[in-house]
C-alpha cells in the first residue's frame, strides 16, 4: 500500500502546492545509428551497445536551433496544460547549447510561442538543468510570485560534438522536453526537490572554448576547443555517487520509502549508470524509465523528454510517486519527487 508522505520539510514550508499540468517533447527526424557512426570513427555497434546501451540518437538539422526544438516541445506542453501562452509568467530554458551566448534562448522561445507576459531566462547546469529549473520555478510559484511557469530542457549537443573523437561522439543527441507548472490547489504536485554542485570537478566535463576564458579565434579554431571534453571514467564514477545520494535525499525528505516510488526517471546518459543506480537503490528494473537506447544523452532535455514519454504512454498515473534524478557537468546534480 502506498504510504502518505510524512510532513516533509518541503511540504511543511510550502504555502501553495505546485503541479505539473502539462508535458511535451520534440526530437529531430534524422536518426544516426551506431552503424552510421562506425563508418565515421573507429567504433562498432557492439562496443557502443555494451558500454552505453545506446543504439541510435537524433540529430537536428543544420539550421534547426535549440530554441526551435524547445518551442515545439513547449507548444505540446501548453496544449496539454490547456493554457494559453499569454498565461505563462516565467519561462525557463535549461541548456548548455544556447542559440547564442546572449540573449537568452528563453527569449527566442518566448517570441516563437507568443508567451509575451513571461519573464525569460536560461539555466546553465548542463545535464542537470531541467531539474534545477523545476526547482527555481517551484520556488516562484510556492512563494506566490507567479502562478504559471514553463520549464524547458533543450540541447543541440551535436553542435558541440567532436565527430572525430570516438570517446565522446557516440554518446550524444539532440532534443527538447517541456513541462508547465502551476498552482492548481490540488494536493498532487512537487513534494521534494534538492540540488547540489561541486566546482572541484569543472575539469572532467566541459567545453573549454567559446567563452570569455578562451574565445575562438582564427589561431585556435583547429583545436576543437568548442566541443565537449570529458574524462569518461571519472564522470561515470561521480555520476553514480551523486545521483544515488540525491535520489536517497529526495525520498527521505518526501517521507517516503523506495517501495513507494512507482517510477524512476533518471538522467539518460548511459544504461550502465541507470542500472547501477536502480540496483543500489533497490528499485526493480521495470520501475526505471529508459529511452537512452533511442536518443543517447540529450543533456538537459533527457529527463524532460523521458517525463513526457512516461506521461503520454500512461507509464505514470495519477497518484504515482515519480522520482526524477539527474547529473551533469559542473558538477551538478538534482532530484525531484512529484506526486502525479
Ligand atoms: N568505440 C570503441 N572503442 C572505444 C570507444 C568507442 N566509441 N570509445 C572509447 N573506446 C576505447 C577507449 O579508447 C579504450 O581503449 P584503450 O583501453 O585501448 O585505451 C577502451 O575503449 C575502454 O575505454 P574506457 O574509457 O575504459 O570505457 P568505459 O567502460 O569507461 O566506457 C564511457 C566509456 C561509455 C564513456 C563511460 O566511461 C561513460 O559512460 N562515462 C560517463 C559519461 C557520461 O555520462 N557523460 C555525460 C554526463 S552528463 C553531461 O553533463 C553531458
Amino acid at each position: 500500500m502506498k504510504q502518505q508522505p510524512r510532513s516533509s520539510p518541503r511540504s511543511a514550508r510550502n504555502q501553495r502546492t505546485v503541479s505539473i499540468i502539462g508535458t511535451g517533447s520534440y526530437t529531430p527526424e534524422k536518426i544516426l545509428t551506431n552503424e552510421d557512426l562506425s563508418r565515421m570513427v573507429d567504433t562498432s555497434d557492439e562496443w557502443i551497445t555494451t558500454r552505453t546501451g545506446i543504439k541510435e540518437r537524433r540529430v537536428a538539422a543544420k539550421d534547426e536551433t535549440t530554441s526551435d526544438m524547445a518551442a515545439k516541445a513547449a507548444l505540446k506542453a501548453i496544449e496539454q496544460a490547456k493554457i494559453s501562452p499569454e498565461e505563462i509568467d516565467l519561462l525557463l530554458v535549461a541548456t548548455a547549447t544556447p542559440d547564442m551566448i546572449f540573449p537568452a534562448t528563453a527569449c527566442f522561445v518566448q517570441k516563437k510561442i507568443g508567451a509575451k507576459n513571461a519573464a525569460c531566462l536560461d539555466v546553465s547546469a548542463a545535464c542537470a538543468g531541467f531539474l534545477f529549473a523545476i526547482e527555481i520555478a517551484q520556488q516562484f510559484i510556492t512563494s506566490g510570485t507567479y502562478d504559471t511557469a514553463l520549464v524547458i530542457g533543450a540541447d543541440k549537443l551535436t553542435s558541440i560534438t567532436n565527430w572525430t573523437d570516438r570517446n565522446t561522439c557516440v554518446l550524444f543527441g539532440d532534443g527538447a522536453g517541456a513541462a508547465v507548472l502551476g498552482h492548481r490547489g490540488s494536493a498532487h504536485g512537487v513534494i521534494s526537490t534538492n540540488m547540489g554542485s561541486d566546482g572541484e570537478y569543472t575539469d572532467i566535463l566541459f567545453m573549454p572554448g567559446g567563452g570569455s576564458k578562451t574565445p575562438i579565434t582564427a589561431q585556435n579554431a583547429h583545436l576543437n576547443l568548442q566541443t565537449i571534453h570529458m574524462s569518461g571514467k571519472e564522470v561515470y564514477k561521480q555520476a553514480v555517487t551523486a545521483m544515488l545520494a540525491a535520489a536517497r535525499r529526495a525520498i527521505d525528505e518526501a517521507g517516503l520509502t523506495v517501495d513507494d516510488i512507482a517510477c524512476v526517471i533518471p538522467h539518460q546518459a548511459n544504461l550502465r549508470i541507470i542500472e547501477a543506480i536502480g540496483e543500489r537503490l533497490g528499485i526493480p528494473r521495470e520501475k526505471v524509465f529508459v529511452n537512452v537506447d533511442r536518443y543517447g544523452n540529450t543533456s538537459a532535455a533527457a529527463v524532460a523528454i523521458a517525463l513526457d514519454e512516461a506521461n503520454r504512454s500512461g507509464r505514470i498515473k495519477s497518484g504515482d510517486y515519480v522520482l526524477m534524478v539527474v547529473f551533469g557537468g559542473g558538477l551538478t546534480w538534482a532530484s525531484t519527487i512529484v506526486e502525479w
